[in-house]
């Protein structure tokens, strides 16, 4: 997606680096539009680097791609983040004496604004009567929120956090063709432990999975995520209103959890990094080098496979995804992904190539899905967010 992000001269405008961050990371191609002002708080550079995209302020630059008008004709989606109580009076008079005002005139994309300003202007008539003609215009306001502001005191006009106006913007945006879906992720990498202190665990990061899940909820599905270990800021991605959260420890926990959320799923998509052993005993006190000196021989028993579980009990118009992680590449990639989804048991199954060096903590990632018959259903390459959105038009295309 097009998104232009209007940047206007607040101290929150530190804030809105991490709302651009997160939509480049979702994949969509972001334009950052601050007024002079804004650029007092955060420096051209950084936007520039962040949105990899030239960054300008004025109608004269850059005019033989017209750019004042051209930015607001493409763009999907306008957010304006913070809008100080000057911009959303610019706004509301329609004055467009800079690219933001220009843009801001020339766009039918839907606009967002978060503002961001002292209580006492939030509350001034002045800016209750230009938030109400923005509103009747159909501008979406997402906050202010409620809380200490600069120079000590508190009250309406603090940004809302990032997250919570990227959520609000790109649910007006979405595509909503997985409402009326009931769906189950699993996310993360088991641990099964040794000791107290110690467990047998992977790679597994979890973004993939959380990647997903939010896919799923902002395409309008009802979402449990089940999480094994993810790392810390994937946990912190899981926080969305349209999941369903809950965090399990070892393989058989989330055997138990995923098989409970399963009876009443219409899809069930296993992303987790399942420990195919576990210790065959846990120690109840720490191993030490003294009671195995020189050498410690762990036995392991196998872990269900819990995949193949839910694909043979499943209800009847249930679709179940199974993740398949592989060192092999080329044909015997595919050949390897072919036997394990006929194995398994499961509608599609999700194939990437996996080494020492790719595919694990990296943004980016590449998939084939695998189909009825082992065709080859969809391929994509991308950020964890493109891929899960692929995934998503595969399940909806197999039902
Ligand atoms: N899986 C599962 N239960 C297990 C192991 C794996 O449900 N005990 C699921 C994973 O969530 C994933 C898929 O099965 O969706 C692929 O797991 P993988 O470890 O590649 O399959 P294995 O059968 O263990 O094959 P391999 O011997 O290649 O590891």
């Amino acid at each position: 997606m097009f998104v232009v992000v209007g940047v206007t001269g607040g101290i929150a405008a530190y804030k809105t680096v991490h709302l651009v961050r997160r939509l480049i990371g979702e994949g969509h191609e972001v334009h950052v539009v601050p007024t002079a002002d804004a650029l007092r708080f955060v420096g051209l550079p950084t936007w520039e680097a962040i949105s990899r995209n030239p960054v300008t302020t004025s109608v004269h630059d850059d005019v033989a791609t017209v750019r004042h008008v051209s930015l607001g004709q493409r763009a999907d989606l306008v957010i304006v983040a913070p809008a100080t109580a000057n911009t959303l009076a610019r706004m509301a008079a329609g004055i467009a004496d800079d690219l933001l005002g220009t843009t801001l005139l020339a766009t039918t994309a839907p606009v967002v604004v978060a503002p961001a300003m002292h209580a006492e202007m939030w509350r001034h008539p002045a800016t209750v009567a230009n938030i109400e003609t923005l509103r009747a215009r159909g501008v979406h306001v997402v906050g202010p929120a409620d809380g200490p502001l600069t120079g000590g005191d508190s009250g309406p006009g603090r940004l809302v956090e990032p997250d919570d106006i990227a959520d609000a913007a790109l649910a007006l945006v979405a595509r909503r063709d997985l409402a009326g879906l009931r769906v189950v992720v699993t996310a993360g990498g088991t641990r099964e432990p040794l000791d107290p202190v110690r467990f047998l665990g992977n790679r597994s990061s979890g973004r993939q999975g959380v990647a997903l899940a939010r896919a799923a909820a902002d395409r309008g599905a009802e979402v449990t995520l089940i999480v094994a270990h993810v790392d810390a800021d994937v946990r912190a991605d899981a926080a969305h209103t349209g999941i369903a959260l809950s965090a399990v420890g070892t393989a058989l926990e989330l055997q138990e959890r995923v098989t409970d959320a399963a009876a009443t799923a219409d899809v069930v998509v296993m992303a987790a990094a399942v420990a195919d052993y576990r210790p065959a005993e846990v120690a109840t006190s720490k191993l030490t080098k003294e009671a195995n000196a020189g050498r410690l021989v762990l036995e392991l028993v196998e872990n269900p496979d819990i995949v193949a579980g839910l694909a043979a009990a499943r209800p009847a118009g249930q679709t179940i995804v199974a993740f398949a992680a592989e060192t092999a590449t080329g044909d015997e990639l595919l050949a390897r992904a072919r036997r394990k989804r006929e194995r398994k048991g499961a509608d599609l199954l999700v194939v990437n190539e996996v080494g020492w060096e790719r595919g694990f903590e990296q943004v980016e990632n590449e998939v084939r899905v695998i189909g009825e018959g082992g065709a080859v259903l969809a391929a994509a390459t991308g950020t964890k967010r493109q891929v899960a959105d692929a995934v998503w038009d595969a399940v909806l295309a197999s039902r």
